[in-house]
């Protein structure tokens, strides 16, 4: 609970930065022209952030651009975990059309006013915003065609529940397409143990093969993960510079290690869950 209320605080001061004209930057030092840190910069092409408003652009604090490696098709129904800002919520509505629905979801409650206000000054009506935990998603199951989510769960203490539940509220043959920061071999306890590391997207990822046995154990197939941005230790002193860490310690250990990647499985077309795909 106490990191969760650490996230939520951090992001509610991220999102009345950007409603007061600021940037929404967490990872490195912020700046007035929007996050330049190696995981949040230039994740979306001018083609996608000439369709939404600014507010939506600058308020990105995501490590990929799901919407742009998920399948999305007209009519389908898209949920965002963590949805921020609203980046991607308005992106993927604009893909699935007026025949679909895109939801977000998110706990923080700056968050999901800035995202409405974003939804209005878009002028999107295919578009819905729920408060709620996606550790705990206000959705019936078999319900949502496509789950994206941008450097999120890494966030989460208590992952199982989360892949689970995105697994409950896929309907049989749904994909699960997020983009997330994992780490690859062994990440030192130090950096683990950092609280404003975990929050800064870094100390709660997962190993790699951690992510893989989560998601099968919720029952998904197919699952894949895609590096789409390997980080160098330069990227680490940056990401970490103004954050109080000893970078030249740590930075020997960090090489090749951080990655954001793209995460994508699928829920049996014949699945019956619960009863038959554990
Ligand atoms: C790193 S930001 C990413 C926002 C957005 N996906 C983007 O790409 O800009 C994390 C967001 O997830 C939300 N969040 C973190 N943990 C959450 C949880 N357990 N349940 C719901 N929302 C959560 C935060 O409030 C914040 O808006």
């Amino acid at each position: 609970m106490e990191l969760k209320e650490t996230v939520r605080e951090k992001y509610g001061q991220a999102a009345l930065r950007v409603t007061t004209g600021g940037s929404s930057c967490c990872g490195s030092a912020p700046s007035s022209l929007g996050c330049v840190d190696p995981i949040t910069s230039n994740l979306y092409e001018l083609s996608q952030t000439g369709l939404i408003p600014e507010e939506a652009v600058l308020a990105s604090l995501g490590c990929g651009n799901p919407t742009a490696l998920a399948e999305l098709k007209p009519g389908e129904t898209v949920l965002d975990l963590g949805s921020g800002g609203g980046i991607d919520v308005l992106l993927s509505a604009r893909r699935v059309g007026p025949t679909g629905k895109a939801y977000g979801l998110d706990m923080t409650d700056e968050m999901l006013a800035l995202a409405r206000s974003n939804q209005h000054k878009a002028g999107v009506e295919n578009v819905e915003f729920l408060k709620g935990e996606i550790e705990h998603i206000p959705l019936p199951e078999n319900s949502v065609d496509v789950v994206i989510s941008n450097c999120v769960i890494n966030l989460s203490p208590d992952k199982d529940s989360v892949v689970r539940e995105a697994f409950r509220v896929l309907k049989p043959g749904g994909r699960f397409a997020v983009s997330d920061v994992v780490t690859r071999g062994e990440v030192p306890a130090d950096v683990r143990d950092n609280m404003l590391l975990w929050v800064g997207c870094i100390a709660g990822a997962l190993q790699d093969y951690e992510y893989v046995a989560k998601l099968a154990k919720a029952g998904f197939k197919g699952i894949d993960i895609e590096p789409t941005r390997i980080y160098s230790v330069e990227d680490a002193r940056s990401f970490l510079s103004g954050q109080g860490v000893d970078v030249d310690a740590l930075a020997p250990q960090m090489q090749g290690k951080f990655m954001s990647a793209f995460i994508r499985a699928t829920k049996p077309a014949s699945c019956c869950f619960p009863d038959c795909c554990s």
